[in-house]
């Protein structure tokens, strides 16, 4: 449990790598009353992603790192993130695997969000595996990160039916629609709030 000191807002980092609907989604619920985090900081490993246009809306701190090579990234993402006194990073649609020495060193306050059920179909390409798999269900999961691929301690859940006659695309839409909602009270639970 991260505790809150104060009304202080926790200075927060998201980390995205396309589209960023969820990095918006979560800019808004920060500027909330209620939001507990400020999103200070956006890391990109693609300098074309599109959700930079969202830091770049919001006037947000926002860089790209190439990951070219791994270890050297993620330390200038280490040294950048303690200079922006940041405490909880969010990852929302992040393509890189964050290696166990950079968990460590920023500490446990790492969440992501993933659109399946965990532990189920974890990895790429889930909403077309799930359909070609005839799922009745399926859904996102945020969670605590570790250094393992779509593991780490689950915070929330949220089920949604498959429908007979849905392809991927529909299915992916709707459940966004619930990862939007997920994500920010993942974040008020963590609070206790
Ligand atoms: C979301 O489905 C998220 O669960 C997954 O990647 C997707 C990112 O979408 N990790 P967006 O970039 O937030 O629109």
């Amino acid at each position: 449990m991260i505790k809150l000191t104060g009304f202080k807002k926790i200075n927060t980092a998201v980390f995205i790598s396309g589209n960023g609907s969820n990095l918006k989604n979560l800019i808004k619920f920060s500027l909330s009353k209620k939001s507990p985090i400020k999103i200070k900081f956006v890391v990109s490993n693609k300098k074309n992603a599109k959700g930079l246009k969202y830091p770049k809306k919001f006037k947000i701190d926002f860089k790209v790192y190439s990951f070219l090579n791994k270890s050297k990234s993620e330390k200038r993402i280490l040294k950048d993130l303690e200079n922006k006194k940041i405490e909880l990073i969010c990852l929302a649609g992040f393509m890189k695997v964050l290696s166990k020495n950079f968990i460590k060193k920023f500490g446990p306050k790492i969440l992501n969000i993933h659109p399946s059920l965990l532990p189920k179909y974890k990895g790429l390409n889930t909403h077309k595996r799930v359909i070609e798999n005839k799922e009745k269900f399926s859904g996102c999961t945020v969670h605590y990160v570790d250094s393992n691929l779509d593991s780490g301690k689950i915070i929330l859940q949220k089920k949604v039916r498959v429908r007979k006659n849905e392809n991927y695309k529909m299915l992916e839409k709707k459940i966004l629609k619930q990862e939007y909602i997920l994500y920010p009270k993942a974040i008020m639970k963590i609070f206790n709030l």
